[in-house]
């Protein structure tokens, strides 16, 4: 084990432009609270460090479209953002925003600092403008080709395809995302900061250094980056959202939100340190404490080039020890969006699956896209469900903790003689902590967690073979020893499991009554809803810590008196599921519909052209299919003038019995024609569903015979 040291663990602040989804999730919080909170079960000092991102052109974009201001954006999805991690049991140690005084005065701060120190070029230049929106186009603003791989829509500011970094001049093809004009040039005052000064430290510090200990998607990113050649990055913007540029000339202008928002984790670790009467700076300036940010892959660059440079140019700062980015996580085959509502939204799920946040925490580490882009199914979350959490955890919890009740009303009994197998088992237990902890420290979080399933998988196997069912007819103290071995493994288990199953974990030690002082225990749990701000220790009250499992001589001694068996997960049904499934074909289906082209109106008539229309009210009386055809029916229609033919086109939409009696709309007066020898005598109008489908304009409430009137 190693020698407890001090933490400062971040996470990419969200963007308050919408709730957080599973690839939120997946990529970045459910591995960093793995980390966070296995470092804290370890006796580290760990400051877990998360907050809102509330600047930038997304937020910017989203309040446009809803006619709202930017803040009241920010306002309705950090509450949102903030509440959903609190419930789903991610435990930062502090949550902050970007739009808090201490952050604009941290992020003023390290801007003046840097300028003072002559770390910036102050450059007027030619940069995008749409004179219609009377706005500058930067980041998000501007679409265009990306000149690296040729995505038709990078953004301003990065290709979200390749993640190249990108200026929006080097767009090709650039379009205003405001009007979608085409911007014009226009003469403006940035400062930059130049990259390509810190091109050898970079070199030095992340290529030489961090080759064997970064992730090869991580490092390979960097050095792709670094061997293009890096050039200097504007670090101010002419927007109004976001901190004013503290600085002469800076008037009317902010500061780029990519600024920022990595200061965000400096000032949220200062409120943090305030509130809990701690040194902020021990976290950043020192030495020894290890930082490292958990990322998605789109956020690789300005994690381990722009930021650290910016840190190095301040020149008081520590460097991150590590930047463990994930690839992307898909739903269902297609990638997560935002914008087509393709995904699993964490407030909904929280709401559709109550008390299953360990379901989906697993679900998602187990498939994590660590080392590719990887695929979120239903189904797979079925299956490790019911496959994994019922039919191997929780099957063994529940039999253990039955039949100690059964057998001894819940005492756990004192063993006998060990058999080979029990010591070996006893044995095995005590590898588990290394074990896990070994694939923790190197980021291999699915590989942690299917560690920690293989624990579970020893102690069914173990009761499997020992049969404590059956040796309780025959051999009283056989059974006593199969007993206690197999609560020392259920005991292993509830310390074990926390990073991966929090609230198993804790389900799980009350059950077996794995707590010091079962009040204070009682006092925590009511506390719990404060975690995500107020983060404490909580677990510190345990009688088994993370090394005692290999330490100790037993977990659970004889005559610990264990409480009643709790089902610890439930089986997902089928049609549980297919709701799922079904709420994502809506999705589809709504984006099917919003992207197909409405026709384009056809040319203007006059109000006499129109009135030439004679268009009545009609039941259709009888009707047959045409023979040797796909899409005629011979209709005979009451119009109320008479009872006339009309060959119709809507065999592929309807059969000859469903349209017989059907009300319709019959345009009476158009010159007959002879289509297939069968005279039609005029024109039943109709309408197109998305999918193509036709659909009556249906007068219901019209008589027969009734004419259009014009209103
Ligand atoms: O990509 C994003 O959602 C950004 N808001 C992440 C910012 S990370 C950090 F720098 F704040
Ligand atoms: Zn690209």
């Amino acid at each position: 084990m190693n020698k407890p040291k001090r933490y400062t663990i971040t996470t990419a602040l969200p963007y308050t432009n919408g709730p957080i989804h599973i690839g939120h999730l997946a990529g970045v919080y459910v591995p960093a609270d793995i980390y966070a909170r296995y470092l804290r079960l370890t006796g580290n000092d760990v400051a877990f460090i998360g907050g809102s991102d509330e600047h930038g052109v997304p937020i910017t974009i989203k309040a446009k479209n809803e006619g709202v201001s930017p803040q009241d954006i920010v306002d309705k999805y950090h509450a949102i953002i903030k509440k959903s991690f609190v419930d789903f049991g991610i435990t930062f140690d502090n949550y902050s925003r970007t739009s808090a005084p201490i952050h604009h005065e941290t992020a003023s701060e390290f801007f003046k600092t840097l300028n003072d120190k002559g770390a910036f070029i102050e450059e007027t230049s030619e940069q995008l403008y749409d004179a219609e929106a009377n706005q500058f186009l930067a980041d998000r603003f501007v679409v265009g080709t990306c000149p690296k791989c040729g995505n038709e829509e990078a953004y301003g500011d990065q290709c979200e395809k390749c993640g190249t970094s990108l200026n929006a001049t080097d767009l090709i093809n650039p379009k205003s995302a405001i009007t979608g004009n085409v911007p014009t040039l226009k003469q403006t005052k940035h400062w930059f900061l130049p990259l390509d000064k810190h091109e050898a430290f970079l070199k030095e510090w992340i290529l030489e250094g961090h080759k064997k200990d970064w992730k090869p998607n991580v490092y390979g990113q960097v050095k792709s980056w670094i061997d293009d050649g890096l050039r200097p990055r504007a670090v101010t913007r002419d927007l109004d959202w976001g901190i004013p540029v503290p600085a002469e000339g800076g008037e009317g202008k902010v500061l780029y939100v990519w600024f920022d928002a990595p200061i965000g984790y400096i000032s949220s670790t200062k409120e943090w340190a305030a509130r809990e009467g701690k040194d902020w700076e021990l976290y950043w300036k020192d030495k020894d404490t290890k930082l490292v940010h958990f990322i998605g892959k789109d956020n690789i660059v300005f994690h381990c080039i722009i930021f650290p440079a910016m840190l190095k140019a301040e020149g008081s700062y520590i460097l991150p020890d590590n930047v463990p980015a994930n690839e992307f996580l898909n739903l269902e085959g297609n990638k997560l969006s935002t914008s087509k509502n393709w995904a699993v939204w964490l407030p909904e799920y929280l709401e559709d699956f109550p008390g299953q946040q360990d379901v989906l925490r697993y679900a998602l580490n187990a498939n994590a896209p660590e080392t590719k882009d990887n695929d979120f199914t239903w189904k797979d979350f079925q299956a490790r469900n019911n496959n994994e959490l019922v039919a191997i955890f929780g099957n063994f919890i529940n039999r253990v903790v039955v039949l100690t009740n059964k057998y001894y009303e819940g005492i756990v009994p004192a063993p006998s003689d060990f058999t080979q197998v029990d010591a070996e088992t006893l044995a095995a237990i005590k590898a588990y902590p290394d074990v896990i902890a070994s694939s923790i420290e190197r980021y291999r979080f699915r590989e942690a967690g299917q560690e920690l399933m293989n624990l579970a998988r020893l102690g069914n196997k173990y009761l499997a073979d020992e049969e404590p069912w059956k040796t309780i007819k025959v051999d009283e103290s056989r059974t006593k020893t199969i007993m206690y071995v197999a609560l020392q493994i259920a005991s292993a288990l509830a310390t074990l499991c926390e990073p991966f199953l929090p609230f198993t974990s804790e389900k799980l030690k009350n059950i077996l009554k794995l707590r010091h002082n079962e009040e204070q225990n009682d006092e925590v749990i009511s506390n719990k809803k404060e975690i995500a701000t107020t983060h404490k220790n909580e677990s510190r009250n345990d009688a088994v810590s993370w090394n005692d499992v290999s330490t100790k001589k037993e977990l659970l001694p004889a005559n610990h008196k264990i409480g009643k068996a709790e089902l610890l997960f439930s089986k997902i049904e089928d049609d549980t599921i297919q709701k799922q499934l079904d709420k994502l074909e809506a999705s589809k289906k709504a984006n099917e519909i919003a992207n197909t082209a409405v026709e384009a109106q056809k040319e203007t008539i006059t109000f006499e052209d129109f009135t030439k229309l004679d268009i009545r009210v009609g039941t259709i009386l009888e009707a047959e299919k045409m023979p040797k055809t796909k899409k005629l029916l011979k209709l005979k229609v009451d119009t109320g003038i008479d009872t006339r033919t009309i060959v119709s086109g809507i065999a592929e939409s309807f059969s000859a019995e469903e349209v017989i009696g059907k009300r319709v709309t019959v345009l009476v007066n158009l010159a007959p024609r002879a289509l297939r020898g069968v005279e039609s005598q005029g024109m039943i109008l109709m309408t197109e569903t998305a999918d193509g489908k036709l659909v009556f304009v249906n007068p219901d409430d019209a008589e027969v015979g009734n004419g259009l009137q014009v209103s």
